[in-house]
């Protein structure tokens, strides 16, 4: 089999893992008050690449034993920062936010239901990934660093504050270190969470855990970069989300600081910066690399 095909076949079954272990660990759509379990599972199912929960489970390959125990901490993680994905969107889509009516293409929560409610589904998947977490079946110690971890990625030093920076510089002009700051907050919190996740359960140490803060950060950075380039270069259709909204916003991005041309090569060479972190690895690190690449070839 090419690697292409193996890569091709890790990401059909992890992703199908992840929709399964999302559909247990989050409340059944019959559970009182109905209208808010059924519009959590809107926001978290349906659509997305799923590419933070991907990343905690191609990081929990890199070490660690082959007990349940370690499988259930990575669904449970898995699970745990799609939840805080999930909010995240359903927030930022907000009239108050981004004021976005199409989400991984559907309509957005606040306009499949209402405002009221989306804010309450933001908060509630919030803090059902912390209550999944507390309830993982593995080390108490184990749970503690995700629980941590896990808080610091989505609060106000992490991607909240990231969004506090979004908002408060709509129609300025950033330079390069507050935008690369922004990004890291917003973005790149929660995709290095992730990876931090995948590397708690897998028990690496202190070194590796640097490597692999070394991989996130550039991988983080890179993927608000093309999010940003895709926004201003691909349809609404492809997208599932409004094409050319940052414009319309009056954003500032990557594109629209840097210049496309900048932008587009400044992820590919975080890509190579990310891959060259996982050098130590070997090729226990195959899938987060391929990662990498999807991350920033994706849309092409
Ligand atoms: C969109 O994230 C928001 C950003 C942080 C750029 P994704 O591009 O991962 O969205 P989904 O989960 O695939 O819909
Ligand atoms: C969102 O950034 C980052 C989040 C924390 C949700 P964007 O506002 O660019 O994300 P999209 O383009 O709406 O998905
Ligand atoms: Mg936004
Ligand atoms: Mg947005
Ligand atoms: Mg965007």
């Amino acid at each position: 089999m090419s690697s292409a095909d193996l890569f091709q076949e890790w990401l059909t079954s992890h992703s199908e893992r992840t929709e399964l272990a999302l559909d247990a660990l989050l409340d059944s759509a019959q559970t009182t008050p109905l209208r808010l379990h059924k519009a959590m599972r809107y926001a978290a199912q349906g659509g997305g690449k799923r590419i933070r929960p991907l990343l905690v489970f191609a990081a929990g390959q890199l070490g660690g034993d082959d007990s349940a125990a370690k499988q259930i901490a990575l669904d449970s993680a898995a699970v745990a920062i799609e939840c805080i994905h999930a909010y995240s969107l359903v927030h930022d889509d907000m009239p108050c936010m981004d004021d976005d009516d199409l989400r991984r293409g559907r309509p957005t929560v606040h306009k499949a239901y209402d405002d009221a409610t989306a804010l309450l589904v933001g908060d509630a998947l919030q803090t059902r990934a912390f209550e999944v977490l507390t309830k993982a079946q593995c080390a108490a110690d184990m749970r503690l660093a995700m629980i941590s971890a896990l808080a610091a990625a989505s609060g106000s030093r992490g991607m909240a504050g990231g969004q506090a920076i979004d908002l408060e510089s709509v129609g300025k002009k950033l330079d390069l270190a507050g935008l690369k700051q922004m990004h890291a907050m917003k973005t790149g919190a929660l995709l290095s969470c992730a990876v931090q996740l995948g590397g708690i359960a897998a028990q690496l140490d202190a070194q590796q855990m640097a490597n692999l803060q070394n991989y996130s950060q550039a991988l983080g950075l890179a993927f608000q970069i093309v999010d940003d380039v895709l926004d201003a270069t691909a349809d609404s259709q492809t997208l599932g989300k409004t094409a050319g909204k940052d414009a319309i916003n009056d954003k500032p991005t990557y594109v629209t600081l840097m210049g496309l041309d900048y932008a587009q090569k400044t992820a590919q060479e975080l890509q190579e910066t990310a891959i060259a972190s996982l050098e130590g690895f070997g090729s226990k690190a195959q899938a987060l690399k391929d990662l990498a690449f999807l991350v920033v070839n994706r849309g092409k």
